[in-house]
Formats: structure tokens, C-alpha cells, sequence
């Protein structure tokens, strides 16, 4: 019986400002033993060397060796396709993992995604993820938003997909920039419904202190 993989997700590294969150997600998932396909864009490639000290490869082998050394994947459990790599299992809808998540997006590939385009294999799987009606993430970066972009966003939100904006709260007193890293990357893992521990839920400190209180007075 042909099924999807609920352990397989999906991640795209797109040429927006915030490599360090999909590079954080990919560790996170890494972790929690999920098989992942990664895809890299061209542009992608320039912003982490711009901002990080990841220097990706453009050969697909060559950055899977390099990124399953530096986030300590097991042997095949981290794989990089091609950009053209069309007999992908991401570019048919027959064997499309369960999710896909483009982290960070860029403006050009959610415009892409939101007119079909498909001209690579980033936009291909995203494309089968909506014609699927399976989960997608999108987590954009740009300031402003131009009426293009947010009409993108609200076509494709409509659309099925979610738009996680790489917009970090405050509100949990961040001392690092990784804890804002975190911040969006929890929000991802919760939409993947991947048990996380970078970030308490909403409300958890408030109803566990409340517990404790009644467990603390039993009779009354
Ligand atoms: C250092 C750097 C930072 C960039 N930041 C952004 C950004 O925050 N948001 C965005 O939409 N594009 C940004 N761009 C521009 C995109 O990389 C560019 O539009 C590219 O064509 C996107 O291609 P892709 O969608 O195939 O990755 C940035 C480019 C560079 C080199």
C-alpha cells in the first residue's frame, strides 16, 4: 500500500534574510529523527555565506556530506536533491512527503508558489504539496511588504498553506540572537506537531503553576 511518510519532511533554503532559522530547523529535525529532503536555492547559497559561516555547496552530494556532518545526521537520513532533479519524490504527488516547509522564503519563491510556476524543484514540490492539499509552511522575510507580496501571502494562505512570518516576539526576554532563532523555529516544529522544548506553549508556566497550587490543596 502506497502511503505518505509522516516521518519525511520537506525544507527549501531560499535566498531571504534568516538561513540561520531553516539551518536551525534542519538541526531540530535532525534531531527529532525525521528523515529530511533539502532543497537549496542558488541565492540561498549567497545569503548564508553572507551571514553565516555555512558555505554550502552548489553539488547536491557534496552538501549533503556537508550539511549531515555539521547537524550530525545518521546515514541517509538527510538528503539534498538537486535543483532540477525532477524524479525527486517531492516533484509527484504519488510519493510527496507529508510536509514541506520553505524557511527562510523568499519573495521570489513565494511569488513562484503562488502563480504555479514550477520552474525548479523548490517550486515544483511546493506546487504538489498544495495541489495535494498537503501541509505547507512558508516562513517569508522582507520589510516592507509590497501589495504583490501580501497579495501572494493571501492567495496562498487561502490556498491551504501557512504563513509563519520570520517576525520573533519578545515577550519570552530573548538574551541571544538564537533565542530568537528558536522563537520561529518552535513555531514551525508546533505546526509540524514535532514535540519541541525550544519554547514553553502559550500559557503552559501559568496552568502548570495553577496545578501545582490544587495539588497542593487536595480537600479544598
Ligand atoms: C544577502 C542577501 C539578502 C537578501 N535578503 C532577502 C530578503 O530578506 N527577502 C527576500 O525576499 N529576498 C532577499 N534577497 C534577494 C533574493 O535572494 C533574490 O530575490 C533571489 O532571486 C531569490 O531567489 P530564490 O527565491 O531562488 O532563492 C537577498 C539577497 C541577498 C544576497
Amino acid at each position: 500500500m502506497w502511503q505518505t511518510n509522516p516521518g519525511r519532511v520537506s525544507v527549501a533554503l531560499t535566498g531571504a534574510s534568516g538561513l540561520q532559522y531553516g539551518l536551525r530547523l534542519l538541526h531540530c529535525l535532525v534531531q527529532a529523527d525525521k528523515q529530511v529532503l533539502v532543497m537549496i536555492s542558488k541565492a540561498a547559497q549567497v545569503v548564508a555565506a553572507t551571514e553565516t559561516d555555512w558555505q554550502l555547496p552548489g553539488q547536491p552530494q557534496a552538501a549533503e556530506e556537508y550539511l549531515s556532518a555539521r547537524l550530525g545526521a545518521k546515514p541517509g537520513q538527510l538528503r539534498v536533491l538537486g535543483r532540477e532533479q525532477w524524479l525527486a519524490p517531492v516533484a509527484s504527488g504519488s510519493s510527496a512527503p507529508s510536509a514541506m516547509v520553505v524557511c527562510p522564503c523568499s519573495t521570489g519563491t513565494l511569488s513562484a508558489i503562488a502563480t504555479g510556476a514550477s520552474n525548479n524543484l523548490i517550486e515544483r514540490a511546493a506546487d504538489v504539496a498544495l495541489k495535494e492539499r498537503r501541509q505547507l509552511i512558508l516562513v517569508p522575510r522582507e520589510s516592507p511588504y509590497s501589495a504583490i507580496h501580501l497579495e501572494h501571502m493571501l492567495k496562498l494562505t487561502q490556498m491551504g498553506a501557512v504563513i509563519l512570518p520570520a517576525s520573533p516576539g519578545f515577550y519570552h526576554r530573548p538574551q541571544r540572537i538564537e533565542d530568537l532563532i528558536d522563537f520561529i523555529v518552535a513555531r514551525i516544529l508546533n505546526q509540524l506537531g514535532i514535540s519541541q522544548e525550544l519554547m514553553p506553549a502559550w500559557g503552559e508556566a501559568w496552568l502548570q503553576q495553577g496545578l501545582q497550587e490544587v495539588q497542593g490543596h487536595p480537600q479544598e
